[in-house]
């Protein structure tokens, strides 16, 4: 093996005693020489690839990434959108004094069918952004069977009126089934991802009030194993209603399988893999988004943005987690 510095410059985290790979190496290498852990500033650990000489996150923290970039600007912020356009078309609908039967009928039934959301992931990683969306939606949903309780029991929903109207409210816009579809050519092995203990961080987070879980660290653990131990390549559910498929292949070949809502773009930084953030591989994934899709992304590289427009995208540059200045949330009309 003969390693040389990294030339890459990006915002991924990189250390100046990471060594980068000759092309011919990678054939030689086991998981155990590819991967290697790294401490961040929020107490998570990510993980460095050798093969890229990148890791998954930037030095900020995989948590304070993950939650920020893909769960608030991405999968939250088309929830709330979607929100804000059903109240909307209701108080349109109670002005007009609409009494079509029919017509109600038919919202009821379009508003069903809009209850499930549909996200792609591009590069599966560490599995964080896949456990963080399961905890969501297992929290919302433990959320609605407390709120429903408590709405017919009449002593409990007076004194804890306040707290059972805004869970409620979170919990009704969060959807009761969830497809997540993940792209990853290069998995980590079970050494790695099983020393990530994501679940310790996220369950002692519990205190900080944004991020309320009712979810324990050994429910934590179990879920991220078993979102790790789901096989590739097939539809698992993880959690009744909350359904992931793993994909073992190239972002640059592969073909959406769904239509999406949510798009986490988190392929390794553009500097790096320019080919994966090409215009052709954001057609493939803009042809298969549904009306006011979410796709969120760290980078805010002028040719990614210059990309996503040209494909009529509405971009919007969001301030970054940690030293990050910039990231990217784009809306597909
Ligand atoms: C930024 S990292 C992963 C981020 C992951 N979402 C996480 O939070 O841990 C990018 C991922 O893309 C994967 N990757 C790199 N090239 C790929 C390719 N051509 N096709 C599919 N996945 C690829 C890497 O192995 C890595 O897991």
């Amino acid at each position: 093996m003969n390693p040389t510095k990294s030339t890459c410059d990006d915002s991924r985290l990189q250390t100046d005693d990471v060594i980068r790979m000759q092309p011919d190496d990678v054939f030689r290498l086991q998981p155990d020489d590819i991967f290697r852990l790294q401490p961040c500033e929020d107490g998570s650990l990510t993980v460095h690839s050798a093969l890229h000489d990148q890791c998954f996150h930037s030095s900020a923290g995989a948590i304070l990434e993950s939650r920020y970039i893909y769960l608030e600007l991405g999968l939250k912020a088309y929830l709330s959108a979607r929100q804000n356009a059903a109240l909307q078309n209701a108080a349109r609908r109670e002005q007009a004094d609409e009494t079509d039967l029919n017509e109600q009928a038919g919202e009821t039934s379009r508003r069903e069918q809009a209850n499930g959301v549909s996200i792609l992931e591009i590069g599966f990683g560490s599995g964080i952004n896949a456990l963080l969306c399961a905890i969501e939606f297992e929290n919302a949903r433990r959320n609605r069977i407390c709120c429903n309780k408590a709405q017919t029991d009449l002593n409990n929903a007076t004194s804890n009126c306040e707290n059972a109207t805004s869970n409620l409210n979170n919990a009704l816009a969060f959807p009761e089934e969830i497809y997540f579809e993940s792209i990853e050519l290069y998995p980590i092995p079970e050494e790695i991802w099983s020393q990530l203990d994501y679940a310790s961080l996220l369950a002692a987070s519990d205190s900080e009030r944004d991020h309320r879980i009712n979810i324990d660290r050994n429910q934590i653990k179990a879920i991220f194993e078993k979102i790790h131990r789901a096989p590739w390549n097939q539809v698992c559910e993880i959690l009744p209603g909350f359904k992931l498929h793993k994909r073992h292949e190239d972002i640059l070949t592969f073909m959406p399988a769904a239509q999406y809502q949510v798009v986490f773009f988190d392929a390794f930084s553009p500097d790096c893999q320019p080919e994966l953030w090409s215009k052709e591989v954001f057609a493939k994934i803009k042809e298969k988004l549904l009306p006011g899709a979410v796709m969120s992304t760290y980078s805010s590289k002028g040719f990614v943005k210059q990309h996503l427009r040209d494909l009529g995208f509405e971009v919007c540059r969001k301030p970054g987690p940690g030293h990050k200045r910039h990231v990217l949330q784009a809306i597909s009309h």
